[in-house]
């Protein structure tokens, strides 16, 4: 038997200080280069924080895998066991320029499901926190269940890329709902837009390719709010691989995948 207590508090405790290092870092000189376009950004930051949580995860618990962005980890295609999915730096564009508006986002699962949520937002210094079961907190603050929207009252977060052309979705296809919500909002980092449908600031967050490391957390702390995070056709997200993703207030989820996303648009 895992105590997934014992093991929360660990990670609280190694999220926060590699959150401090990286605050550290902003009076060092980055090194920044790019993966697999040019701004598709990486720095020694991502890649030394991804080190600092293997180095901790390995020796205090050998048994569990790693599946980590920056790809220090294990070679993970399926979960069984225990697995901590791990963005080092969600939003390293924001990291790169702004210096802020970025996480460390880590997800614990058990034979796939997930177990322990954990967005830290390390220059606002918030941890969004969630033990399954036990429901989801920021900082010490629980989060209350998602109450009902209405849609023309929702906000809605959503990347551009995907209501201009693109390779990935008929740009036409988010516009009414675009049209039809309160407000768009975007924050260049998925952890946190994800950790912002959990704490109610946003109602839906659309968007059309993540990698596993990006939401596994945020799944995690929206159902325990009673959200609903599937792909945009509805279906459940797989943890290995890149999906769609759409996270949502449970009381719009059906309803804007019934009326706004239809799915013989999307073949
Ligand atoms: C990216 C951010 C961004 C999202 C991209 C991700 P990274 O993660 O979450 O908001 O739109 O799809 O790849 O590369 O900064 O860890
Ligand atoms: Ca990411
Ligand atoms: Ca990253």
């Amino acid at each position: 038997m895992n105590d997934w207590s014992s093991i929360n508090t660990y990670a609280k405790k190694w999220i926060r200080e590699a959150g401090a290092l990286i605050r550290e870092s902003f009076s060092t000189e980055l090194m920044i280069q790019s993966k697999s376009t040019p701004n598709d950004l990486v720095t020694n930051m991502d890649q030394e924080t991804e080190k600092y949580f293997i180095n901790k995860i390995t020796s205090t618990f050998p048994e569990h895998r790693i599946l980590g962005e920056e790809g220090f980890g294990d070679q993970v295609t399926s979960l069984e066991g225990v697995v901590w999915i791990i963005d080092p730096i969600d939003g390293t564009m924001n990291f790169v320029h702004q210096q802020r508006n970025f996480a460390i986002s880590i997800g614990i699962f058990e034979d796939g499901i997930g177990q322990i949520g954990l967005i830290y937002d390390v220059v606002s210094d918030e941890l969004y926190h969630a033990v399954k079961g036990q429901g989801a907190y920021f900082n010490e603050k629980r989060l209350p269940e998602l109450e009902t929207v209405e849609i023309e009252k929702a906000i809605v977060g959503i990347n551009t890329t995907w209501v201009t052309e693109n390779k990935r979705i008929d740009h036409s296809i988010l516009t009414p709902l675009v049209k039809k919500v309160r407000g768009t909002r975007s924050y260049g980092s998925a952890a946190i837009e994800l950790a912002y449908v959990a704490a109610g600031r946003l109602d839906m967050y659309i968007t059309m390719r993540l990698s596993p490391w990006d939401f596994a957390a945020g799944l995690i702390l929206i159902e325990e709010v009673g959200g609903k995070v599937t792909t945009i056709e509805g279906k459940p997200l797989n943890l290995v691989e890149q999906n769609s993703v759409f996270a949502c207030n449970a009381s719009l989820h059906d309803h804007v995948i019934e009326n706004y996303i239809k799915q013989e648009d999307l073949e």
